[in-house]
């Protein structure tokens, strides 16, 4: 379980974030709404270890992780702008995590292919990520985020970029693997349906604080 105990963030002299309290279990997804320039980012940015805290823990299955680095907390984290690496290919995307790790390049690439294969992009594997579209684009992001087994994923605004359509599908297709890796979820969005339709409980940051929506 993730565990936000009073979390506080100032910027510039003023209270951005205050009082953050939030559990979310393993499997769980949680929507954070609120308005633009709010904290949402910087909050996720906290929790993934990306940006010092004012005040306050993070906890990983009730054991302190505020000090532990971004790369050892087993945390993923995902953008809208996808931040995949253009000069390399798909496969090579999926496996980077891998590789960090130290695992040999064949054997990533090796695993990467079964993620591939997994989320029905295995034609694409060799394809340079810039030929895909945005859909195909945020489906490989995702698989790159999963294939080191994270813990805990943290979603900013992942399909924001998608047309309706597309979004819907994502929705789907992301709630699903949520449920499979059994992930902690926390979700950034604007959108109010797309929150509802994929988190079990959603806040609303105001004030600097979360606010229960439902
Ligand atoms: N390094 C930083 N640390 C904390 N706050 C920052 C930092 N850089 C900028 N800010 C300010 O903090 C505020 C919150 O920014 P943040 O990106 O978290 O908002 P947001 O809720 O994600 O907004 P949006 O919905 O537009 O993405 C903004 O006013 C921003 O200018
Ligand atoms: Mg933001």
């Amino acid at each position: 379980m993730l565990e936000l105990q009073q979390l506080a963030k100032d910027w510039e002299a003023r209270v951005l974030l205050r009082d953050v309290n939030l559990r979310v279990d393993s499997g769980e997804t949680v929507a954070i709404l609120g308005p633009s320039g709010s904290g949402k980012s910087t909050l996720l940015k906290m929790v993934a270890g990306l940006e010092s805290l004012d005040g306050g823990r993070v906890l990983f299955d009730a054991q302190d992780i505020t000090a532990l680095a971004p790369e050892r907390r087993r945390f993923a984290l995902m953008f809208q702008d996808f931040a995949l690496f253009p000069h390399l290919d798909v496969q090579d995307n999926v496996a980077f995590g891998l590789v960090e790790q130290g695992l040999r390049k064949a054997a990533a690439r090796a695993q990467a292919c079964d993620m591939l294969a997994r989320f029905g992009l295995q034609t694409f594997a060799r394809a340079p990520v810039t030929q895909l579209s945005g859909g195909e684009q945020q489906r490989v992001a995702l698989a790159r985020a999963l294939i080191t087994q994270p813990r805990v994923l943290l979603l900013d605004e992942p399909f924001s970029a998608l047309d309706a359509e597309l979004r819907l599908q994502l929705q789907t297709e992301f709630r699903q693997r949520i449920a499979e890796f059994n992930m902690a979820t926390l979700l950034v969005t604007h959108d109010e349906a797309e929150a509802r339709a994929m988190a079990q409980r959603g806040y609303r940051v105001l004030d600097g604080t979360l606010q229960l929506l439902w």
